[in-house]
Order: C-alpha cells, then structure tokens, then sequence
C-alpha cells in the first residue's frame, strides 16, 4: 500500500511478536539517513518494535537487541549502521548528547529514537513518526506517520 506523506497508517497487534513483525514491514520503508521518532509509555512497545525493526534490517540473529535506557545508545550494523537511542532518562536532551543525536541524524546511517519529546527540537526536519498506545494487556495501536 503506498502511503502519502504525513498519511498515517494504523496497525493493531495483539501480541509482542506481531509487533516485532510489524518492525520487520516498517523496516522495508527505511533508507540510509531515515530517522524513526518512537512516542509511547513505559512498556508501550517500542524497544519491541526497534527488535523488528532491526531484524528487517538484517541485524544478525545474535545480535542482543536491547534497550538503551542507561547508556543512552547502542549502535548496531546491518544493512547499514543502525543508532538506537533512549531518551527516558535524560530530561532535557542538550550538550553532548546533543551533538550525538545530530551526528546519527545527519549520517547515512538508520536512527530509532524511544522518548524523543525530550528533544524534539533536534529532529530533523523530515522523520518517520511512530506511536504505540496500550489498549489492554497485550493489544496495541501503533501509528506511523511522515513528518
Ligand atoms: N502487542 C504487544 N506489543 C509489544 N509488546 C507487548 C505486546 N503485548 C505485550 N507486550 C509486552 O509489553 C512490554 C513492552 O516492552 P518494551 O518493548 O520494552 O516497551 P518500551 O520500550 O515501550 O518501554 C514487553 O514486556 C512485552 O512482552
Ligand atoms: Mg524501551
């Protein structure tokens, strides 16, 4: 289905490897450079998403892909580099972490962010925006849309 920019496309999933599989479609859509704005809660999904994600980029099945909560990044190589950051703990993105964000921005590789309101005024102009909402235990609505 081809999508117009800024359309948003809804998926439902009912369990977290439908979640992973819909990160395995949505990974077709990702060139080098594309940057993937993560939006949901705690435990929303989306460190399961980037596991799909990461796998349709062909990160290799041993691999660990794990949430970068404490450490702020982990750098993967597939297709091409993958830069998978978090933002949960820091309040306000600045200084050098910043500068780290805008260097996975702006190079060739694929940038998946968890918790960007932190810094959204880093984001470059163009990015995939993603929101995963909890329904209940198991279900999820996960939007994506181009901004
Ligand atoms: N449909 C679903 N999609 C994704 N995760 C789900 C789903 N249903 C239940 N879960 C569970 O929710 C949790 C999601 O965790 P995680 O991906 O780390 O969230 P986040 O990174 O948004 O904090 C996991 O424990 C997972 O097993
Ligand atoms: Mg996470």
């Amino acid at each position: 289905m081809k999508k117009k920019l800024g359309a948003i496309s809804r998926w439902v999933s009912s369990s977290e490897s439908e979640t992973k599989k819909i990160g395995k479609l949505l990974a077709k859509k990702l060139i080098p450079g594309s940057v993937v704005a993560l939006y949901g809660e705690l435990g929303a999904g989306k460190t399961t998403l980037v596991k799909g994600i990461a796998d349709g980029l062909g990160i290799r099945s041993q691999t660990k892909v794990s949430s970068p909560t404490f450490v702020v990044i982990h750098e993967y190589s597939g297709k091409c580099k993958i830069y998978h950051l978090d933002w949960y703990r820091i309040k306000k993105v600045k200084g050098v972490d910043a500068q780290m964000a805008q260097e996975c921005f702006y190079s060739q590789g694929i940038t998946l962010v968890e918790w960007p309101q932190r810094g959204e005024n880093l984001l470059p102009e163009h990015f995939l925006e993603v929101r995963i909402s909890h329904q209940n235990l198991t279900t999820r609505i996960i939007e994506v849309s181009a901004k």
